[in-house]
């Protein structure tokens, strides 16, 4: 697919999809929702590639949902596109995916990247729930991702009272993993990346699968997802591997099967 939204990059084993449409701060259109998941789709299945990143600009890493292509549409208009639906594809992908947040991370840009695994933020990154000051309230998961990550109150007052929080505030309340300097921001989510590409690969699969289990299921349904998954390692050539290259007191050589 040839893309006009987004630019693709690979590091090592890292594939990188940059959100490119500078010119509307990044704000999510159908065709750059689009090319995104079509991006990191393709970066799950390739073999090369051990994590993904998601980044923007410096300036934005998104600004929300494109305003202007919704601002007419009709509620039967919204869910004949499946607007919101779409952004549901983040949930099949089965490597790490990493955001690299720098400047605005408003709206659907705050949706998307609390939809990654993991966040690594520039000291200028900002995350907010503006949709209210615009008629709305958040659309793609974030009154729900936000209220399990941060709790009831301070997500009421980021979808309520418009309360962004900054990189150093993410960071306070579990939403970033880092905090970085700007100057260099990608590369420091690079090297995140690739010491997570550098892990064995069904493991960490099966390590997103179990975390995630628990923000989706019961306690004991959740208990049975991380037995099953850690059993099912012992089936892999790096479970031997690794457990072998321990008492041997060498590098593990990985080979994903
Ligand atoms: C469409 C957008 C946009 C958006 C910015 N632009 N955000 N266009 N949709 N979400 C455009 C502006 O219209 C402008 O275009 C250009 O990008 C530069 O933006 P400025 O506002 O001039 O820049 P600045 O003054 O630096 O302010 C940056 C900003 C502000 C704080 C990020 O743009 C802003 O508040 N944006 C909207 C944020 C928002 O409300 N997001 C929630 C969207 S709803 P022109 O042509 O004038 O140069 C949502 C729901 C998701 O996300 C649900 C899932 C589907």
């Amino acid at each position: 697919m040839e893309y006009t939204s987004v630019l693709t990059e690979v590091r090592g084993r890292v594939g990188i999809v940059k959100l490119n449409r500078p010119q509307a701060m990044n704000a999510f259109n159908m065709t750059l929702v689009a090319e995104v998941f079509d991006a990191l789709e393709a970066f799950d299945k390739d073999e090369n590639i051990g994590a993904m990143i998601v980044t923007g600009s410096e300036k934005a890493f998104a600004a929300g949902a494109d305003i202007k292509e919704m601002a007419e549409a009709s509620p039967f208009e919204m869910i004949s596109q499946g607007r919101v639906e779409k952004w549901d594809r983040i949930r099949g992908i089965k490597k790490i995916v990493v955001a690299a947040v720098s400047g605005w991370a408003l709206g659907g840009g705050c949706e998307f990247a609390l939809s990654c695994d993991m966040i690594v933020a520039s000291e200028s990154a900002k995350f907010g729930q503006p949709e209210i000051t615009i008629g709305v309230i958040p659309g793609a998961g974030g009154t729900q991702r936000l209220a399990r990550l941060i709790g009831k109150n301070l997500t009421m007052e980021m979808v309520i009272n418009n309360r962004t929080l900054t990189a150093a505030e993410a960071l306070q309340f579990g939403i970033a993993n880092r905090v970085v300097p700007v100057e260099g921001y990608l590369d420091a989510a690079v090297a995140f990346a690739e010491e997570i590409a550098s892990r064995a690969p069904l493991a960490t699969r099966m390590a997103k699968d179990a975390v995630n289990a628990a923000f989706e299921t019961t306690l004991t349904e959740g208990l049975k997802t991380e037995k099953r998954n850690f059993y099912m390692l012992f089936s892999t050539e790096d479970q031997k591997e690794g457990m072998k290259a321990f008492i041997e007191k060498r590098k593990p050589n990985w080979k994903g099967k």
